[in-house]
């Protein structure tokens, strides 16, 4: 299974993609990791490894990922043989034409258990609802925020004390394991795309 990548951050999730690769749990191969943030350290990882990365041009829109550049990333990712693109901390929304060009082949990790608490600062969402557990979950990508078929989901408690960091930071542990695993379950035949 050849993956692309699309980070925004620090790109944990794709370093635990890639342990999993080593630790031969995982028969797949990162092709290209790109970002809108030239700055982001998911890059520097990347290049790390030796892993082909790229910055995607979004024409200055801060928050909006423009037409132009999906269809540009959507052909970079076709042009480096990605056959399974992951959104690992991407904080723009993937419309068309990106989502044509990988129908039900898009992957995104969310901090939370979808439904509950889409959007931004899911962990801080779930402290404030007072919720006694959260989570985080793979989930395909559609055109919503948040909304795509989920593919597999891990529990975590919310514990007396809790803080924002603490809570988020106990999350990425259980996403760590999660993402690896869902990518697995689609390479295995697993999670077949649903039919659109
Ligand atoms: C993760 O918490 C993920 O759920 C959310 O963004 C964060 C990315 O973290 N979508 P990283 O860049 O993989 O460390």
């Amino acid at each position: 299974m050849v993956l692309g990548i699309l980070g925004s951050g620090s790109g944990s999730n794709m370093q635990a993609i890639l342990d999993a690769i080593d630790a031969g749990t995982l028969d797949a191969r990162i092709a290209l990791v790109l970002s809108d943030n030239p700055h982001a350290i998911i890059l520097e990882r990347a290049r790390g490894r030796g892993i082909a990365t790229g910055v995607i041009d979004c024409r200055g829109f801060r928050t909006k990922f423009p037409e132009e550049a999906q269809a540009e990333t959507a052909g970079r990712l076709k042009a480096a043989g990605v056959e399974l693109v992951c959104l690992a901390g991407f904080m723009r929304l993937v419309k068309r034409p990106l989502l044509d060009g990988y129908p039900n082949r898009i992957l995104n990790i969310h901090p939370a258990l979808l439904p509950a608490f889409p959007g931004l600062e899911s962990w801080k969402q779930a402290l404030d609802a007072g919720v006694p557990e959260t989570g985080c979950t793979v989930h395909f990508v559609d055109e919503g925020m948040d909304t795509g078929p989920v593919i597999l989901q891990e529990r975590v408690p919310v514990l007396p004390g809790d803080t924002p960091q603490s809570l988020h930071a106990r999350i990425q542990v259980a996403e760590h394991r999660l993402y690896p695993a869902a990518i697995l379950r689609i390479a295995a035949g697993l999670a077949p795309a649903p039919s659109l």
